[in-house]
């Protein structure tokens, strides 16, 4: 079949019928390896950097910052015609080695400066921003549910606000997003975290911070995520009612309960993404879904939740070859009947 051919059926061409957006996480090294950097252009309008765009790698190798790589992940959305998807400004995890132990006014300012260059830098590029990652954990006991950070420690629960004020006013095209995680389970502390992320945006809309889109990473596990999820319903009904748009940011699905059988475990993860895009793409305005790696050797899984028999993980819509999985047709037709949908309510 031709480059034509294919990309009829890409990914992408099913996200360009109004629907989301689809597009993956990807690093320099993505780029050098002429498969790899096809299949992207081939399945994908929107890229987003897996690290190299984080403030702990532009520091990585000195108290000078190095853009280069971010710079180049940059060129190649811009130069290929895909939406790039800033990942992220400011996150517990990902603080420069050389400011873990610094004074918190020290602190403030450095993140505070990183916020500014990088997104000046950047500014006009980027289609959106995950500004702050991860903000909340209900269990470290604060009654507005916010994690205990460096961020928190050195300037308040305002530090959010701040983010969103001086990202917009240095890029005010890009949407703005939050950027959470464990919103998507079934179990009472994913609930507790929904709750507190509603009390957090109601806070934060209300005193005009320029949050624009919520980002659910949805890291999903077959066999644990429910098919029917009254409670992410409701959730995201709420979310909707805000005027907030949702990005998934982070898709996957690991299969480390599922059954050795590689068609079994395919099929299972794939039945995990339809159902779950199923449900967010009725109850949402989705600009984007991003899955965190578009074939399975590139996934972070196998070194956070390697399966117990030792076999790979098969989490994402391409194999390891580069062919498409049952996920992969999950994904498009998702997309295809969000879009089908949409139009239908347009047209109405
Ligand atoms: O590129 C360097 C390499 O030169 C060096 O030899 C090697 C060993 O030190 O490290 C390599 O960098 C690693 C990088 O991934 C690229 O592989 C970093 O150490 C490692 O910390 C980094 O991990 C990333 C992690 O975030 C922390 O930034 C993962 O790839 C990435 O998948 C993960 O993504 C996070 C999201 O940002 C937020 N949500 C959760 C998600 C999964 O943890």
């Amino acid at each position: 079949m031709t480059q034509d051919g294919l990309k009829q059926y890409a990914l992408s061409s099913a996200a360009s019928h109004k629907t989301p957006l689809y597009g993956t996480a990807i690093g320099t090294s993505d780029l050098t390896l002429q498969p790899r950097s096809r299949a992207i252009l081939r399945h994908c309008n929107l890229v987003t950097s897996e690290y190299e765009m984080k403030w702990d790698a532009v520091f990585r190798h000195s108290h000078e910052p190095d853009y280069a790589a971010p710079d180049d992940l940059v060129a190649f959305a811009r130069d290929n015609g895909l939406a790039f998807h800033g990942h992220t400004l400011w996150w517990h995890e990902s603080i420069p080695a050389s400011h873990r132990e610094s004074s918190d006014k020290v602190f403030a300012e450095a993140a505070m400066q990183h916020l500014r260059v990088i997104t000046a830098r950047y500014a006009g590029q980027l289609h959106s921003w995950d500004v702050v990652n991860e903000v909340l954990e209900p269990a470290h006991g604060r009654d507005d549910g916010l994690r205990g950070t460096r961020f928190l420690n050195a300037m308040g629960p305002d530090y959010i606000g701040i983010a969103f004020q001086e990202a917009a006013a240095l890029d005010p095209n890009a949407t703005l997003v939050l950027n959470e995680m464990g919103l998507e389970y079934a179990h009472p502390e994913a609930e507790r975290k929904r709750r507190a992320m509603i009390a957090l945006l109601e806070r934060e809309l209300s005193r005009g911070t320029p949050i624009a889109c919520l980002g659910i990473q949805s890291h999903l596990t077959a066999m644990e995520q429910p098919r029917h999820h009254p409670d992410l319903r409701a959730f995201l009904r709420e979310i909707d009612g805000m005027g907030l748009s949702v990005m998934i940011t982070e898709l996957d699905v690991s299969d480390h309960l599922c059954p050795r059988d590689r068609a079994e475990r395919d099929r299972v993860v794939a039945d995990t993404y339809r159902a779950y895009l199923d449900l967010v793409l009725e109850e949402s305005t989705v600009l984007a879904v991003t899955t965190w790696g578009l074939s399975d050797d590139r996934t972070w899984l196998n070194a956070f939740r390697p399966r117990p028999d030792g076999s790979p993980q098969r989490p994402l819509p391409l194999d390891r070859a580069l062919r498409r999985k049952p996920a992969w047709h999950a994904i498009k037709a998702a997309l295809l009947k969000a879009a089908a949908h949409r139009n239908s309510t347009i047209s109405d």
